[in-house]
């Protein structure tokens, strides 16, 4: 089988990795991939979002599958392009992406079905948004609508903050179209737990719990970032909660979709908090999480591919999605400087057992040398018994991964262990 990859980050290599222990693949396409995904496919620089570009390389290379992983192309109807030409695809068409690509449309279906998240208020005026600050309480999460690399979620301590956070949205534009609605909503406390599942519109079958870490400094100091590293499963997930949020979460919104004639077939993501008035969806994403799936998909051991086409084909119910008994941790190495400016162009060594356990995201391939080319630069992610060991490993190994101005976080799962105590 030819297959082809939408994407270009450590979350893409992952898939692809996965998706080679299938036997019957014979060719992988990344679209555009990175100078680290090359080792395993072959790059094609078409950016994730040129869908034109991508449905005339897919019908041209006659792609008898394709995976579209990152939100963007996802929101943009990449899927329902490709499907258009009748090439099947993992991942949800544009009329279920929007779970993900407005945070309105989400609220607001949760309201709707009884789907337990923080309360609410949508604004697309701002002078509404900022009285409506002047008595809100406080801390409050100001959310622009659209998209915003996921920068677009402000958590103020202080009025003043959050009129400022309005402010930039819906007046200076930081977030562009994307901020001109704005969701207020309550501040919310507890444990984070990122949750994937596969869905074919019909069952859902949830992938290994994880927990990312998405501040840039030790002890969750810092700016927000893509993720600095992750462990999975996520040991505050424990089996009663996962029960409940079967029965409250994760069936109710493959309910919803349905009747909301927007039926979400693909990966659906949960950004779970675990308040102590029960789990309450923080986000969904419509597709894998980066670098969740550093973790995941190293401890599935069922078949990524017959997966994904059981749910593109709706016979997920029948398909087995099980996962090993172990722990992952991945460590991301990260440009200094990140997620502000950062330098880069720098040659990236590793050792061969470094390459064998590391995911890259930000490098390109020049005259050979794989050099630096993102913030994030590496995810390197070890399996083991024990998520002490996995913790010690994954550290261990990442640091046969070099380049001049690496920067990681030294406590990633450290969490996570005293969960576990
Ligand atoms: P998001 O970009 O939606 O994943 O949000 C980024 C982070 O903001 C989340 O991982 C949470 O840590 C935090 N966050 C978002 N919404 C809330 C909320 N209602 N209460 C507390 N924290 C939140
Ligand atoms: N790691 C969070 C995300 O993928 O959005």
């Amino acid at each position: 089988m030819k297959l082809l990859v939408v994407g270009g980050g450590g979350r893409e290599h992952a898939i692809i990795r996965s998706l080679k222990k299938n036997p019957q693949v014979e060719t992988i396409y990344a679209l555009p991939g990175n100078g680290g995904i090359a080792a395993d496919a072959t790059c094609v620089p078409i950016g994730a979002t040129e869908i034109d570009k991508i449905v005339s390389f897919a019908v041209e290379n006659a792609i008898d599958y394709a995976v579209v992983a990152p939100d963007d192309p996802l929101v943009l109807g990449c899927v329902d392009a490709l499907e258009e030409k009748g090439i099947p695809c993992f991942g949800p068409r544009a009329n279920a992406a929007i779970i993900e690509g407005s945070k309105v449309f989400s609220k607001n279906l949760m309201h709707k079905y009884g789907i337990p998240t923080a309360e609410y208020a949508v604004f697309d005026q701002m002078d509404a948004a900022l009285s409506y600050l002047d008595t809100a309480p406080i801390p409050t999460v100001v959310k622009a609508d659209g998209l915003a690399l996921g920068k677009g979620v402000i958590i103020a301590e202080t009025r003043e903050a959050a009129k400022t956070a309005v402010r930039d949205m819906m007046e200076a534009g930081v977030f562009g179209k994307s901020g001109s609605r704005v969701v207020i909503e309550e501040f919310l406390t507890g444990p984070e737990v990122s949750v994937l599942a596969f869905t074919d519109g019909k069952v859902v079958k949830p992938m290994v719990s994880s927990m990312d870490h998405k501040r840039a400094g030790d002890n969750d100091t810092g700016l927000n970032t893509g993720g600095m590293g992750t462990v999975a499963p996520n040991p505050y997930y424990t089996p009663e909660i996962a029960d409940r949020c079967m029965q409250e979460i994760f069936l109710p919104t493959i309910a919803a979709m349905n009747a909301e004639g927007r039926t979400f077939r693909g990966c659906l993501y949960f950004g779970l908090m675990l308040t102590p008035n029960g789990p309450k969806v923080i986000e969904y994403n419509c597709r894998f999480g980066d670098p969740e799936t550093q973790v995941v998909l190293p401890l599935l051991e069922s078949d990524l591919l017959t997966i994904m086409r059981a749910c593109t084909n709706g016979t997920l119910e029948e398909t087995e999605v099980r996962f090993a008994d172990k722990h992952a941790c991945c460590v991301i190495l990260a440009s200094k400087g990140y997620p502000q400016s950062y330098q880069k162009g720098f040659p990236i060594t590793m050792t061969e057992e470094a390459a064998q356990h590391t995911y890259v995201a930000g490098a390109k391939l020049e005259n050979g040398q794989l050099l630096t080319s993102g913030g994030r630069v590496t995810g390197t992610t070890a399996i083991a018994d024990t998520l002490e060991q996995a913790i010690q490993e994954a550290y261990r190994i990442s640091d046969g991964v070099r380049f001049e101005n690496a920067y990681r976080r030294s406590d990633i799962g450290q969490r996570a262990l005293q969960a576990l105590k």
